[in-house]
């Protein structure tokens, strides 16, 4: 099946009971066992829920990956991964994470013996430098959150391959419709559901999804065992957004583009973070991997100190500054103090994350718009 047809089908079949076309929310914890361990395949809903099945084969099917396992968070994702590590293992990861899970390896997991290389990942073989007997993880993140660098997936795999490390690509920005890391030899694929997957801001969620049934076990292991699974209402409410993810996902980039070449040449802005520029600096390896270039999109305004940032990004109407982003609407985000707080000054700022820095979350409103929102707020 094609993307779209995936997207409105893949794991959803009428409901053997009813007939139901639209997969039932199956609200229960606990399901009739005809005698102990004589079941239908579900026996307590922390470990499986129908509805959340049905989502976990969807979003298997539409990273192209035989197994799928959602959770109650991103973080909850990206938790079960590093659970697979043991002390003393070594991960070699961006020095350009979402601040959520730069705090969770900094702060949670290193004080359980794992250790941490946030690296510049610009060149692929600058994880050459990292890897010793210890190295188990490679983790990387592409688009990265905020300053959208692009890290050459295909090359980290070759890399992770050879020295047999395990590869987790956060596809949380691409979205599986820009872009397929398993396809390009990673092991594992991390989703926040709650961005494009999700689409409309209503629902917390995570997923994790392989092609090797190893890591499958034992991140389903991990999933039952310390229970970050998430709730039927939450799948459902998932299954019906990405029934228009292939569409959304077309809207936002062309919307996005368009305000990327607004923005691009505006005597307010300093700089503008956005794949699809030519001169980006990894536009090819954008090209070559995904695609299309998104709606993420950051700014640099020109002149502005933390003081007249705050006024800016609080000056839309169409706009909403809001943390969070993949929604249908359109969300203007100051990283340095909302999302990517948790990362210290002097780190933040090496990566490119000043005060002035803001990320706009490009939605599917009329581009006439957003463009004459953003042109009440920074002038033409
Ligand atoms: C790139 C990226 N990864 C992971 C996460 C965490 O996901 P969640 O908020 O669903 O826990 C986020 C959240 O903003 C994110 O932007």
């Amino acid at each position: 099946m094609k993307f779209a047809t995936k997207a409105i089908h893949a794991g959803q079949e009428p409901d053997p009971t009813t007939g139901a076309v639209m997969t039932p929310i199956y609200q229960t914890s606990t399901y009739w066992q005809e005698s102990p361990g004589k079941h239908k395949g579900y026996a307590y809903a922390r470990g499986k829920n129908p509805t959340r099945t049905a989502l976990e084969k969807c979003i298997a099917a539409l990273e192209n990956g035989k197994h799928g396992l959602c959770f109650s968070s991103g973080m909850g994702a990206t938790d079960a991964v590093i659970k697979l590590l043991e002390p003393g293992s070594e991960v070699i990861t961006g020095n350009d994470l979402y601040g959520g899970t730069y705090r969770m390896f900094t702060k949670v997991f290193a004080k359980y013996g794992i250790k941490f290389h946030f690296i510049d990942l610009d060149d692929a073989n600058n994880i050459k430098n990292y890897i010793n007997s210890n190295t188990k993880l490679i983790w990387i993140e592409t688009p990265t959150n905020p300053t959208m660098k692009i890290v050459d997936i295909a090359a980290c795999a070759t890399i992770a391959k050879q020295h047999h490390i395990t590869l987790a690509v956060d596809n949380t920005f691409a979205s599986p419709y820009l872009q397929n890391p398993l396809d390009l030899g990673a092991d594992i694929v991390m989703h926040s559901v709650t961005k494009y997957l999700g689409g409309h801001s209503d629902v917390v969620m995570g997923a994790l999804i392989t092609n090797s049934d190893s890591l499958y076990e034992q991140l389903a292991f991990i999933h039952n065992s310390c229970g970050a699974t998430p709730g039927p209402q939450d799948s459902f409410l998932v299954l019906r957004g990405i029934k228009t993810l292939h569409l959304r996902m077309k809207a936002h980039c062309e919307n996005g583009k368009a305000i990327a070449n607004f923005l691009k040449n505006h005597p307010a802005i300093e700089k503008v973070y956005w794949p699809g520029f030519t001169d980006h600096p990894n536009h090819d390896i954008a090209k070559k991997q995904m695609r299309d270039f998104g709606g993420m999109i950051s700014i640099v305004l020109k002149n502005a100190d933390l003081e007249k940032t705050f006024k800016i990004a609080s000056s839309f109407s169409v706009f909403t500054l809001a943390e969070s982003l993949g929604g249908v609407e359109s969300l203007i985000n100051h990283p340095a103090t909302m999302t990517h707080a948790s990362i210290p000054k002097a780190e933040r700022e090496l990566a490119g994350v000043v005060d002035n820095l803001l990320r706009l979350s490009v939605g599917v409103e009329d581009i006439d718009d957003l463009l004459a929102d953003l042109e009440a707020v920074l002038g033409k």
